[in-house]
C-alpha cells in the first residue's frame, strides 16, 4: 500500500486501546531495523523526520529510504512525518514533498500566536489531504537546536484544548505531561527512592491526561519524549568508553498506561541513538582491527530492530493491528 496519513491508524488505536510508535529516521539502518520490526509483527508505524535530519541526510534521500521501506513493506501501513516542524515554510516544503503528516510545533509562542501559525498550517496541509500534528505546553529536554530547561518546562493547561483543537482544526495534540526529550531523563536528583532502595523517575501526570481527554473525547493525543533509556544500552555506552549520566527514562508501564488511555502517537528516537551507538562502541572495543562500515552497523542495525520489535509488542500494544 502507498504511504498513508495517520488518520485511520489513530482511529483504531484509540478504540482499540493501544499507540503507534513513532519513530525518527536519519539514515538507511535506521529506517530498515524500525520497518523490518514493524513489518514482522504486523504494526502500522510512523516514520518522522525532524529538522536536524533534513539538514543532515536531505529531504530526498529520506523521502527516497521510506519509499523504498514502502516498498519492502507493502503489507502495514507506513505514514512520513515531520517531527516538531519549527514554522509554516518547513511544514510546506514537507506536504509538497511527499510528506503525509506533519507537526507543526509552535508550542514556544503565546498561545494566540500558537492558534494562528498553526490554523495555517492546517489550511494547507489540509488542502494537499496531509494531516497536522501541534502542541501545548512545553517539555523539558532537548529537541534540534532548542533547549528547555526543567524551570521553563510547564504542564499542558487542559483549559485551553478546546479553544485551541477547535480554532487550528489540527488532527491530533501533543501534551505535555511530564516526558522529556533525551537521553538524560531522569538522574538520580530528579528521582525519589522507594523502600526497596529503587529509584523512581516523577510519575507522569494523568490527571492532566484525563482531563484533557473529559476535554476532547475520541481526540487523538501524542506524547512526545518517551524513551526509557534502556539501561542494557547505558552501560553499553558506558563501558566502551563514553559517558552517559545515569538517567533512568519513563517507565515502560507508564507508557503502556498512556497508550491504553487516548494517546494514539508515542515518540521514540533516544532509545535508538542508545541502541545504535552502544552497540557500535562495542563493536569498536571488541574488534579493533575492523573498518568496514557494513560490519558495525550491521548488528547497530539489528539491535534497533530488536528494541523496535519490543517496543511494539510490550510497550505500544500495536503489534498484529497493521
Ligand atoms: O524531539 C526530537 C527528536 O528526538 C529529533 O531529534 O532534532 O536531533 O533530530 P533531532
Ligand atoms: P525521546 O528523546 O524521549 O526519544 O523523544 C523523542 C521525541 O519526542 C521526538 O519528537
Ligand atoms: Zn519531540
Amino acid at each position: 500500500m502507498p504511504l498513508v496519513t495517520t488518520k485511520d491508524m489513530f482511529e483504531k488505536a484509540y478504540k482499540g486501546g493501544y499507540a503507534i510508535g513513532a519513530f525518527n529516521v536519519n539514515n538507511m539502518e535506521i529506517v530498515q531495523g524500525i520497518t523490518e520490526a514493524a513489518n514482522e509483527v504486523n504494526a502500522p508505524v510512523i516514520l518522522q523526520v525532524s529538522k536536524g535530519a533534513r539538514a543532515y541526510a536531505n529531504h530526498t534521500y529520506l523521502v527516497k529510504l521510506v519509499e523504498a521501506a514502502v516498498i519492502e513493506c507493502p503489507n502495514i501501513p507506513i505514514a512520513l512525518h515531520l517531527d516538531h516542524g519549527p514554522d509554516f515554510e518547513t511544514c510546506k516544503s514537507c506536504v509538497d514533498g511527499g510528506f503525509t503528516s506533519v507537526m507543526i510545533d509552535a508550542s514556544s509562542k503565546p498561545f494566540q500566536e500558537n492558534i494562528e501559525i498553526t490554523k495555517r498550517v492546517v489550511e494547507y496541509a489540509h488542502d494537499h489531504g496531509v494531516v497536522v500534528e501541534a502542541e501545548l505546553g512545553a517539555l523539558a529536554g532537548i529537541e534540534d537546536d532548542v533547549k528547555v530547561s526543567a524551570e521553563e518546562s510547564h504542564y499542558t493547561h487542559p483549559e485551553e484544548v478546546e479553544e485551541f483543537v477547535t480554532k487550528t482544526g489540527c488532527d491530533s495534540l501533543a501534551i505535555a505531561i511530564g516526558t522529556s526529550h533525551g537521553a538524560y531523563k531522569f538522574t538520580p536528583e530528579q528521582c525519589t527512592v522507594n523502600e526497596q532502595g529503587v529509584l523512581v523517575p516523577p510519575p507522569l501526570r494523568f490527571d492532566v491526561l484525563e482531563e484533557v481527554t473529559r476535554r476532547l473525547p475520541g481526540f487523538p493525543i501524542v506524547l512526545h519524549g518517551s524513551s526509557s533509556v534502556p539501561q542494557e544500552y547505558v552501560r553499553m555506552v558506558n563501558e566502551d568508553g563514553g559517558q552517559m549520566p545515569n538517567a533512568i527514562g519513563v517507565p515502560e508501564e507508564q507508557l503502556r498506561k498512556a497508550a491504553a488511555l487516548s494517546v494514539c502517537k508515542i515518540n521514540i528516537d533516544s532509545d535508538l541513538r542508545l541502541a545504535m551507538t552502544g552497540t557500535i562502541r562495542k563493536f569498536f572495543n571488541d574488534e579493533p582491527s575492523k573498518f568496514d562500515p557494513r560490519e558495525y552497523l550491521k548488528p547497530a542495525r539489528a539491535n534497533i530492530k530488536e528494541l523496535v520489535r519490543h517496543k511494539l509488542i510490550d510497550v505500544l500494544g500495536c503489534a498484529g493491528k497493521a
